[in-house]
């Protein structure tokens, strides 16, 4: 396995993304390394994983009484003490403090099941149905103050079925994060990707 930049990955459930990019890293196309994974659910399924694959888990379960700066300092310690360089949201169903996101600016990405900025925030494809639009898809972005706001990736679209339900629509959805974060995460640890406003570019 190649070194690269030392990763968080933060999850809430079944951590299918972070399983993909995990697999890539073994295989040596993405130049970095897993060091930790963070979850705000003890019983997220992807933490048994991340644990038969040796990787470190914490877990922060946020109480009633902490304000969501607060809850994010606890985090930002364990970052720190592990050198992230790269947080990775998978699935993370918390919204980041905007301090988190001013310390790590343009190196936290997300995944979002929609073709932002169409239909932020949760229940995505259900919105995308509703709406009845004819494509949705998946973007890979930088996380900003926003809610799924930050400059985006990349980006792959979905044609909707007729027959469509939300299960089915957001299986497709899937199978297309399942190449589009790897891939973006690739082009992040080999160092190919500027940011300049709103638009990001990618060096040849
Ligand atoms: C994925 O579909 C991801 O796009 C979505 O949660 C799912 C997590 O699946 N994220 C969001 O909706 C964030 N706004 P996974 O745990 O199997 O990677």
């Amino acid at each position: 396995m190649i070194e690269g930049k030392r990763i968080a990955v933060f999850i809430s459930g079944r951590g299918s993304n972070f399983k993909a990019i995990m697999e890539e890293i073994k295989k040596g196309t993405i130049k970095g390394r897993i060091v930790l994974v963070v979850s705000d659910n003890p019983d997220a399924p992807g933490l048994s994983y991340a644990r038969e694959n040796n990787i470190e888990c914490a877990v922060f379960k946020k109480k009633n009484s902490d304000s969501r700066s607060e809850y994010f300092k606890k985090i930002i310690s364990e970052l720190k003490m592990k050198n992230i360089e790269l947080i990775i949201l998978a699935g993370f169903m918390k919204i980041l403090s905007p301090y988190i996101v001013g310390l790590y600016r343009n190196r936290i990405l997300n995944i979002h099941p929609a073709l932002l900025p169409s239909f932020p925030g949760e229940h995505a494809q259900k919105k995308a149905l509703d709406h009845g639009v004819k494509y949705s898809g998946c973007t890979v972005h930088f996380v900003d103050e926003g809610v799924d706001s930050g400059p985006i990736i990349a980006q792959k679209a979905v044609a909707v079925k007729d027959g469509d339900t939300e299960q089915t629509l957001s299986d497709r959805i899937l199978e297309k994060e399942h190449v589009i974060y790897p891939e973006a995460v690739r082009l992040f640890c080999d160092n190919m990707l500027s940011v300049k406003g709103r638009r990001v570019f990618t060096k040849m």
